[in-house]
């Protein structure tokens, strides 16, 4: 597949593997909003949206000269501060704000790294936002501690900061909460709580890159923040991370760590080492991100124009509400998410709202569910070294205190996200999606008998 940018800057498909989207794909939709008058596609209607949506990742043919260059140095190990690895650390700290950045392999040997250096030990506990991905509660029992959850709050979809302080125990070594789908969390009193009780910060910002919270960006708001390039994301690098934060010394011990545990700066761990693993991007990575920059900057723009177009059309349409972001934020949309009340639908449910959404040529989710029930969570605490550091009681509680979720379990049953891409595309696209949710909710008495 070529998704290069100087062919097709937008091209209009379907994403690779989406098979509720096959039908998807050949001719452009017509601009009208035809779709407010006919009936839903679910019941024999024209689809909304009969296009496709701008595929993912995009790239550009101008890019290739620069990843070839780095082929042809065959200095292609990022071990070490200059080269590509080191331009792109320092630009994407500049990008942020921030005083120094670290790159890594991944979003998540960022966090282990950026848990590690913040002193998270084995029986220690992290409070953690559930509603996220897998890999922010698997960092923290990577480390073998303890992922204590704090409740989500169900109108900004992040950690809520009223249920952090009844969860700190003296175990309790830091919290890690995470801008969900770009959507910065409320950073103040979540650092307030952490300076009142002596805990690190460290931000999930693997969704996040270029959110603001109060004129600051994410991953420059607690200790060290830490950022994804997976190939889904804003940023992509196929893989790859990056650690941010205010503090050289912090981040002489993120390089060291990265970096097998080899000294580095003023950090000498004890000697010449300290514990560590090999987490260094390449310059072949780097090379491709520093060209992303701009694309980034221009997206996130993009994004956001059309994002703020959506909010202000759903809020006139019945049970769909947007998700509130905190004050003098903003958010860059990983995913667009809206939280669905069936009631407002004659009981519509949120599954069937997603097959007429995707039915309308409308892409979309339910986001992330439950996720401590699935088994991880449970596989860790019966493990023999859990056993170990913590007493049975404390394990049972634990175990227990997943159903005090309540606004997660909420969330989990009544978000509806779009993937990024779709805030690629036009603005007459926009008015498909809200023709199209018109649509559902005007027939929704028929859909859901
Ligand atoms: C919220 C969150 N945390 C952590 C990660 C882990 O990042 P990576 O996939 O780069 O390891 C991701 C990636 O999807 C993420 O979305």
């Amino acid at each position: 597949m070529d998704n290069s940018l100087t062919r097709r800057e937008f091209v209009r498909n379907t994403a690779a593997g989406s098979a509720a989207l096959a039908w998807l794909g050949a001719g452009r939709a017509p601009t009208v909003l035809a779709a407010d008058a006919g009936k839903p596609a679910l019941l024999g209607g024209t689809p909304a949206h009969k296009d496709g949506w701008p595929r993912w990742p995009q790239w550009d043919e101008s890019w290739e000269p620069e990843i070839v260059e780095v082929l042809r140095t065959g200095r292609w190990c990022g071990h070490g501060a200059s080269g590509k690895v080191g331009d792109f650390e320092t630009a994407y700290a500049d990008l942020h704000g921030a005083r120094r950045c670290v790159t890594t392999t991944s979003g998540t040997t960022a966090l282990l790294t950026a848990l590690h250096v913040m002193g998270v030990d084995a029986g220690d506990e992290v409070i953690v936002s559930p509603y996220t991905f897998i890999a922010t509660y698997n960092v923290v029992l990577m480390h073998k501690a303890l992922p204590v959850l704090a409740d989500t709050d169900p109108a900004t979809l992040t950690m809520d900061p009223a249920s952090i302080e009844s969860r700190i125990t003296d175990r309790t070594r830091a919290i890690l909460p995470v801008h969900i789908y770009g959507m910065p969390c409320d950073m103040d009193p979540i650092n307030a709580i952490a300076k009142k009780h002596g805990l690190a910060v460290v931000e999930d910002a693997c969704q996040a890159w270029l959110a603001e919270y109060k004129g600051k960006k994410c991953g420059t708001l607690g200790d060290l923040g830490c950022f994804s390039f997976q190939n889904s994301k804003h940023i992509p690098s196929g893989d790859g991370g990056a650690i941010t934060g205010n503090s050289d010394e912090l981040l002489d011990r993120c390089k060291s760590y990265h970096d097998v545990g080899r000294a580095f700066r003023a950090f000498k761990g004890s000697g010449c080492f300290t514990r560590g693993s090999n987490y260094r991007m390449t310059h072949y990575q780097a090379a491709l991100l520093i060209q992303e920059i701009d694309k980034l900057v221009s997206d996130t723009k993009r994004r956001r124009e059309n994002a703020d177009y959506l909010t202000a059309g759903l809020k006139e349409i019945p049970g769909v509400e947007p998700v509130r972001l905190p004050e003098n934020s903003r958010a860059v949309w990983h995913l667009y998410a809206l939280r669905y009340d069936a009631e407002a639908f004659h009981g519509l449910s949120r599954g069937k709202f997603i097959k007429a959404l995707r039915a309308e040529g409308v892409p979309c989710g339910g986001g992330y569910h439950e996720q401590y029930y699935d088994g991880l969570l449970d596989e860790a605490i019966n493990s023999r070294g859990f056993k170990r550091l913590w007493p049975a009681e404390r394990l049972k509680a634990y175990r227990d205190s997943f159903e005090e979720l309540r606004g997660n379990k909420q969330v989990c049953e009544t978000t509806v996200g779009m993937f990024q891409t779709l805030l690629l595309a036009d603005r007459s696209d926009m008015d498909h999606i809200l023709g199209a949710i018109r649509k559902i909710h005007a027939y929704s008495e028929a859909l859901a008998t």
